[in-house]
């Protein structure tokens, strides 16, 4: 059975309250439900990790490596400056599928750059708490297509 890390970064915590024009109204609790439902249905076995901290999420994607088959994450804003997480990603020799609930190229210009994007297997953005499931399906893809 595949194991899928989902990670989360800064402010995802406050989904469901945080800008809802922007994210919706469905909350980090709700998507974590929405993607452990889709994992039964895919017969994977998903965990979920949430930090505001950045040295936590390297942490978090170093200790993935033996434990995970792929990650999927969301890294918030540390998506369009983080170099340590860029960094961390490259380090892993597992798949890392980068997801958006919002459209980053569709926003305001700093959100547009991904610096982590680069080092990951491909990026999911704009739709909503689908990019998760969307994110999990192209996690258990790329597996599946592993030699
Ligand atoms: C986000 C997009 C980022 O630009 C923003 O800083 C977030 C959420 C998204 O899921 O749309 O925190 O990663």
């Amino acid at each position: 059975m595949a194991k899928v890390l989902i990670v989360n970064g800064p402010n995802l915590n406050l989904l469901g309250t945080r800008e809802p024009e922007v994210y919706g109204a469905v909350t980090l609790e709700d998507i974590e439900g929405l993607v452990g439902e889709r994992a039964r249905l895919r017969n994977a076995d998903v965990s979920f990790f949430h930090s505001n901290h950045e040295g936590a999420i390297v942490d978090t994607l170093h200790e993935a490596v033996g434990t995970y088959d792929a990650v999927v994450f969301n890294p918030g804003a540390l998506t369009h400056y983080s170099y340590a997480l860029r960094d961390a990603v490259a380090s892993i020799r597992i798949p890392v599928v980068e997801v958006h609930l919002s459209n980053i190229a569709a926003r305001e210009e700093f959100r547009a750059t991904s610096v982590i994007a680069p080092a990951c297997t491909g990026q999911i953005s704009g739709f909503g708490p689908d990019s998760y499931l969307l994110g999990l399906e192209a996690a258990l893809a790329v597996l599946s297509r592993r030699p």
